[in-house]
C-alpha cells in the first residue's frame, strides 16, 4: 500500500484499513525481533507546534524500529523559524529538502492540509487545531477495538467527554462510521457535545447515533467506553457546573455496570476521567492503545515511505 499523506480519517477506505491492520500485525513480529533496517536511508522530521508525549515519542520510536533516522523539534513555536515570522508553508517546503516524511502537530485547524498542499514529501497529521483531527490516534484506537473485541462491525461505542474540541473523538467517529451496524453514543454535557458536521456525516452514511448526558444509563449496553478529558476551566467558561465532571468519572463502582467483554479506552493524558484503580481491570485498554500506537505508526510510516 502506498499512501501519499495522512491528513484526515475520511481518506481511509475499508480495504485500506484492512491492509493497514495487516501491516500492523506484521510490525508486531518486526518489533518482537527488535526492529528492522529496511528504512535505514529514510529520515523523518518531527515538527510539533504543540505539546505531546505519546504521538511524538511513538512516531519517533516507530521510525527508529524501522531503521530510519529522526530530526525533531518539539517546541516548533519557540525553537523554529516561526519565531522569525516564517510561514508554515515555507517551513514545510524547506524541510522537504532535509527529510523523507514530515510528522506535523500544528495549532491551526487545517494546518496539516495546508502543509500537504505545498509539501514535496508525505505529511502525517499528528493533530491539528482545536476541533480538528488526529487520524493516527483514531487508527490506533480502531486497531485496539478490533484486537480487543474481535470485530468492528456491530460494535457499540460510548464516546465521552469534551466531544466539541476533542480531535481524537472526531477522527474516530469518522472511522467507526465506515463499518456496518455500528452504534455510537455521544455522552457529554450540552456545551461539550459533538459538532453538527460529524452528525451530518453519520446521517449521510446511515450510521446509528444517540446524544446523551447520562453515562450510567448507557454503560450496560456498550462494547467500548472511550473517555476523553473535559478541562475544568472550560466547564466554567461554558457555564457548566464544575461538579458536572464527576458524572463522567470512571471508577470501580461505574465499572460494575460495564459488560465483562467491554473495553475502557482513553487517548491519554487523563486528568479526572478514570481512577487509577481501574488500571488493573482486564477491561482497561488505554495502555494497550499506547503500545498499539507504535505498531500502527510503523505501518503508516512504511505505507507513506513505500512498503
Ligand atoms: N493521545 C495523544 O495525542 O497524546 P499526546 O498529546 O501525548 O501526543
Amino acid at each position: 500500500m502506498k499512501i501519499r499523506h495522512v491528513v484526515e480519517s475520511q481518506q481511509f477506505t475499508l480495504p485500506m484499513l484492512v491492509e493497514l491492520f495487516s501491516i500492523a500485525d506484521q510490525m508486531e513480529r518486526v518489533l518482537a525481533r527488535g526492529g528492522t533496517q529496511d528504512y535505514q536511508n529514510k529520515i523523518m522530521a518531527s515538527l510539533f507546534y504543540e505539546h505531546s508525549t505519546r504521538t511524538r515519542f511513538s512516531l519517533e520510536s516507530a521510525m527508529y524500529r524501522l531503521g530510519g533516522k529522526v530530526l525533531s523539534t518539539e517546541r516548533a513555536n519557540t525553537f523554529s523559524s516561526v519565531v522569525a515570522g516564517e510561514t508554515l508553508e515555507d517551513t514545510i517546503r524547506v524541510i522537504g529538502n532535509y527529510a523523507d516524511v514530515i510528522v506535523l502537530r500544528h495549532n491551526d485547524l487545517g494546518g496539516a492540509q495546508r502543509a500537504a498542499q505545498v509539501s514535496s514529501i508525505p505529511i502525517i497529521n499528528a493533530g491539528d487545531g482545536k476541533g480538528g483531527q488526529h487520524p493516527t490516534q483514531a487508527l490506533l484506537d480502531l486497531y485496539t477495538i478490533y484486537k480487543g473485541i474481535g470485530t468492528i462491525e456491530g460494535v457499540k461505542v460510548a464516546l465521552v467527554g469534551n466531544l466539541t474540541d476533542g480531535r481524537t473523538v472526531r477522527s474516530l467517529a469518522y472511522l467507526l462510521g465506515k463499518f456496518e451496524r455500528v452504534k455510537l453514543y455521544f455522552i457529554a454535557p450540552k456545551s461539550f457535545q459533538i459538532k453538527q458536521d460529524i452528525l451530518d456525516y453519520l446521517t449521510k452514511h446511515n450510521v446509528w447515533f444517540e446524544l446523551q448526558s447520562d453515562l450510567k444509563k448507557i454503560l450496560p449496553e456498550v462494547d467500548v467506553v472511550y473517555s476523553t478529558r473535559i478541562e475544568p476551566e472550560l466547564l466554567t467558561q461554558r457555564g457548566e457546573r464544575l461538579e458536572t465532571i464527576s458524572q463522567y468519572f470512571i471508577d470501580d463502582t461505574i465499572l460494575k455496570l460495564l459488560p465483562p467483554h467491554a473495553l475502557v479506552m482513553h487517548p491519554l493524558p487523563r486528568l479526572h476521567e478514570i481512577s487509577p484503580t481501574v488500571d488493573t481491570d482486564p477491561r482497561a485498554a488505554y495502555f494497550k492503545q499506547t503500545r498499539n500506537g507504535v505498531l500502527i505508526r510503523m505501518a503508516l510510516l512504511a505505507s507513506v515511505l513505500g512498503y
